[in-house]
């Protein structure tokens, strides 16, 4: 079993102006699929604050996997891929990729989510939109293929050539 933590991004769920929504359906989602959900944080849409966050879930609270809600967008305080990509050693596109395609299918508004995934440390971070709709189609597009990443992560050696994938 995999530890999981959920940062939500959101200004007004921050200040208590609207219920965080995305925050908890993700990791009930994460729950479902059998990780265990050690923390779960609202940040406001400060690249700053986003960036504390980040290391924070992955170097102390050890999280394998770290999911965001919100700020993937157009608007000027979208900065939740630039938070990412700072504190992040490696990108993972492939991620924000099936996330995308599987999305344009449900809309063509998928195009206009920016995530970005990658890895620090032991820490597999991946961004999601922030509206719970979005938030879950995104999510369930990519997680029955997160556990083999979180696998050659953490596992030591993952054999992709001698197991079925
Ligand atoms: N992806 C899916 N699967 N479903 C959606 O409804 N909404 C899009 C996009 N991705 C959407 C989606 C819209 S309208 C926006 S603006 C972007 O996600 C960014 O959302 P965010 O700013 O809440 O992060």
């Amino acid at each position: 079993m995999y530890t999981a933590a959920v940062l939500t991004v959101s200004d007004r769920s921050f200040q208590g102006l609207r219920p965080d929504e995305a925050g908890p359906l993700a990791a009930s989602l994460l729950k479902d699929a059998g990780y265990r959900v050690i923390g779960t944080v609202v940040v406001p849409d400060e690249r700053e604050e986003i960036e504390a966050a980040l290391v924070r879930l992955s170097d102390e609270l050890h999280a394998a996997l770290v999911v965001t809600a919100g700020g993937t967008g157009f608007s000027p305080r979208d900065v939740t891929p630039e938070a990412t990509a700072a504190v992040c050693e490696r990108m993972t596109p492939g991620i924000p990729e099936a996330m995308r395609a599987a999305s344009l299918a449900i809309t063509p508004r998928a195009m206009l989510s920016r995530a970005a995934a990658g890895i620090r440390g032991g820490t597999l971070i991946v961004n999601l939109p922030g509206s719970p709709k979005a938030a879950r189609e995104n999510l369930e597009a990519v997680l029955p293929a997160l556990e083999h990443g979180l696998k050659m992560l953490l596992g030591g050696p993952a054999d992709c050539y001698n197991q079925p994938c």
